[in-house]
């Protein structure tokens, strides 16, 4: 294991097992649906869930991505949202699109962008995360599709970071609190 992570939250066995039966929910969700299915992964941190995500996924599928900043460099929200990558498609009503998130923290960054892509013309808009902390929530918001329910710590790994750092660990695990306490 990592020297800096205190405990594994969510195993690697763990995580195949939960994505699995994620798509298979989703699969059986948009078999029937006459638009075009896009998962829309949120850069960076969804980026390794997406990709395993996608390879369990057999029914037809598109991806893109997009990239917002809602939080600064340590563990603290600063409470703003900025896109910095945006989707630009002209076949927004030809799209049932799944937001794709590795974590879901106060709410703010999801409730938001299902607004954002609805206004944008969106046939439909669905969310699907990894993680979800509703502990931690600050608007009401509820996803469609949740991997793992976890307790308000801080976790890197599979693709979550802390500055940048952790995003490739094959496991979820929670970060020794020394590590940014200093
Ligand atoms: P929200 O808008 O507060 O829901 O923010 C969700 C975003 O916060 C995620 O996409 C992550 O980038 C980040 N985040 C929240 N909690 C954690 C965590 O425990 N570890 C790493 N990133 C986190
Ligand atoms: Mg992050």
């Amino acid at each position: 294991m990592n020297k800096d992570i205190e405990r594994i939250l969510v195993s690697e066995d763990k995580i195949e097992g939960i994505i699995t039966e994620l798509a298979e929910k989703i699969d059986r969700d948009y078999s029937g649906s006459e638009k075009k299915l896009l998962l829309l992964c949120i850069l960076k941190g969804s980026v390794v869930f997406m990709g395993e995500l996608m390879k369990k996924i057999t029914i037809p599928v598109e991806i893109d991505f997009m990239k917002v900043s809602s939080y600064g460099s340590g563990t603290v929200s600063s409470g703003r949202l900025n896109i910095l990558l945006d989707i630009t498609r002209g076949d927004m009503a030809d799209l049932d699109i799944i937001v794709i998130e590795d974590i879901i923290d106060s709410g703010r960054t999801l409730s938001y962008l299902v607004q954002y892509l609805q206004l944008k013309g969106a046939h439909s808009v669905r969310t699907c995360t990894m993680l979800d902390k509703p502990s931690r929530r600050e608007v009401n918001f509820d996803p469609d599709y949740v991997g793992c329910t976890i307790p308000d710590e801080f976790v890197v790994g599979f693709g979550l970071d802390y500055d940048e750092k952790y995003r490739n660990l094959p496991y979820i695990g929670v970060l020794k609190p020394e590590v940014y306490n200093h």
